[in-house]
């Protein structure tokens, strides 16, 4: 089993449809001992009765949103996992509104409160973490292709997975002298509660379906196993990267 003997903490996850979940069921199937956490105490319910019955989990609660919320969760962290071997960041949020019409009309309010949850966040929890990632631990965050490209109704988090994954290159280098990795998945796009709060998901998906080179379908599987790979040793010699899960949409032109 590839993750045999490691700890690591998820966040966070809502349903069975997560993409945090997929990467935290599998990395448990995988022999880790998973922390796995949601944004409040009502969302941990639903993730509650996800682990029902299965060994290996722990159970966390954050809200980026709040920055006293850090500590707590390093409190936790210390009291029921200890040293970890993985970190994966899979939280992105932007309020409604700054997700449809014209990007140009983006508020900063609306903004700063995107770049917060999506973006700050992980460079907040990685600092907040470091004194308890192991040497060579490998810490993920999941972007999305609308960093590199103006994707419709996307707006506002194109700007945030942006920052995202250049935060991911500057932590790379912070951490990389501990032999820590740092790197981020980018699935195409995947029927969840985040990715249903861009509007149109069912003909986007249906679009990579039928324009990416891999003429099959790709899902929270695919991102949860490519995800397995960087967290395993088998991905030990890659840093700061952007690793495409979208059947090969992304390398496409007319
Ligand atoms: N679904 C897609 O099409 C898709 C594609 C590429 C990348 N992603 C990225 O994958 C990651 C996971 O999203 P998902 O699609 O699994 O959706 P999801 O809604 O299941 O998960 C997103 C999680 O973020 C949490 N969250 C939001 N704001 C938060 C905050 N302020 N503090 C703490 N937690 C907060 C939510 O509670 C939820 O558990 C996100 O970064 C998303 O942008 C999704």
């Amino acid at each position: 089993m590839l993750l045999e003997g490691k700890k690591g903490l998820v966040l966070n996850a809502t349903n069975k449809n997560s993409l945090g979940w997929a990467i935290a069921e599998r990395a448990n199937q995988e022999g880790a001992i998973v922390g796995i956490g949601a944004q409040n105490e009502r969302m941990l319910a639903g993730v509650e009765k996800l682990i029902e019955g299965r060994e290996g989990f722990e159970t966390f609660t954050i809200d980026f949103s709040f920055e006293e919320q850090y500590g707590l969760l390093a409190e936790q962290v210390d009291k029921k996992l200890g040293k970890l071997d993985f970190l994966v960041h899979s939280v992105g949020y932007a309020p409604k509104e700054a997700l449809a019409g014209r990007f140009i009309d983006t508020k900063l309010d609306d903004f700063l409160v995107a770049m917060n949850a999506s973006a700050y966040s992980m460079v907040r929890l990685c600092k907040e973490m470091e004194p308890f990632l192991n040497e060579d631990a490998s810490v993920i965050t999941l972007s999305y292709l609308g960093s590199t490209r103006a994707a419709l109704d996307y707006n506002i988090m194109g700007m945030c997975k942006a920052a995202l994954e250049s935060a991911v290159r500057y932590l790379a280098v912070d951490l990389g002298d501990r032999g820590i990795r740092v790197n981020t998945v980018s699935p195409g796009p995947v029927n969840t509660v985040s990715g249903r709060g861009v509007k149109g998901l069912t003909t986007k998906i249906d679009h990579v379906f039928d324009t990416a080179p891999l003429k099959r379908p790709y899902a929270q599987a695919e991102a949860a196993n490519a995800t397995l790979y960087l967290l395993s040793d088998l991905g030990k010699g890659v840093s700061g990267q952007v690793l495409m899960v979208d059947s090969g949409y992304s390398i496409m032109a007319l």
